[in-house]
């Protein structure tokens, strides 16, 4: 059992420990603490809730992070490792996408490892330069810049979206890892 809540200044170091143990893995980029606390208002958390513990244990969270006037991301998505498949993570993507709705975005995307966590949720893939703001903000520094193995998706959240075309020349994209393959939608 879990509930979701606005994020506190107390939870930053755990969603902080949370996130350093992923971006170990390569899986997302790591942040500071201090980023996330800079950032609590775009957090929701998943609070443990049975057996009521002493504490606070927060055991998810994630951040609505603004790309464009048009644009969101989904990012900084951690579930605890011992919580994982409770649909916590279902959970805290719902919420992201109430936040974005109700900030006025167009779209929500991600850059993921787990494309088909995103794609149960109702994302669809799309090309990386279809949301190149993300690359411009972060991908230029990111380790796996020249060897990228993640998948872009977009959901669009409302009727018809109307974007600028985000594709630029002047920026390279990052490379595809030679590991990388299409996703497969049919199975
Ligand atoms: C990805 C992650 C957030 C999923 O959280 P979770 O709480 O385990 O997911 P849920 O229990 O809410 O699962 C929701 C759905 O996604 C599916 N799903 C979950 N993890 C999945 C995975 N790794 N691959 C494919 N599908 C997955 C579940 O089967 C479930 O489908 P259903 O609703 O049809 O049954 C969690 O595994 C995690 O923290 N991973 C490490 C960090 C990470 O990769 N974050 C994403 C960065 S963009």
């Amino acid at each position: 059992m879990f509930r979701l809540e606005e994020a506190r200044v107390e939870d930053a170091p755990r969603l902080h420990a949370l996130v350093e143990r992923y971006a170990a893995q390569n899986v997302m980029l790591p942040r500071t603490v201090e980023s996330i606390v800079q950032t609590l208002p775009d957090w929701v958390v998943a609070v443990a809730e049975a057996p009521a513990p002493a504490v606070r244990q927060v055991v998810g969270g994630a951040c609505l992070t603004v790309l464009a006037p048009e644009l969101a991301e989904v990012r900084s998505l951690v579930v605890d490792p011992e919580r994982q498949g409770e649909g916590i993570g279902r959970c805290l993507v719902e919420r992201i996408i109430d936040m974005a709705r109700a900030r006025g975005y167009q779209q929500l995307c991600a850059l993921t490892l787990v494309p088909k966590f995103f794609l149960s949720m109702g994302f669809r893939p799309v090309e990386v330069a279809d949301i190149s703001p993300k690359v411009w903000v972060d991908c230029q520094h990111c380790p796996k810049y020249e060897c990228c193995d993640e998948y872009a998706l977009v959901m669009d959240l409302v009727p018809n979206p109307v974007l600028p075309n985000y594709r630029r020349t002047d920026l390279p994209l990052p490379m595809k890892s030679p590991n990388w393959v299409p996703l497969d939608l049919v199975s």
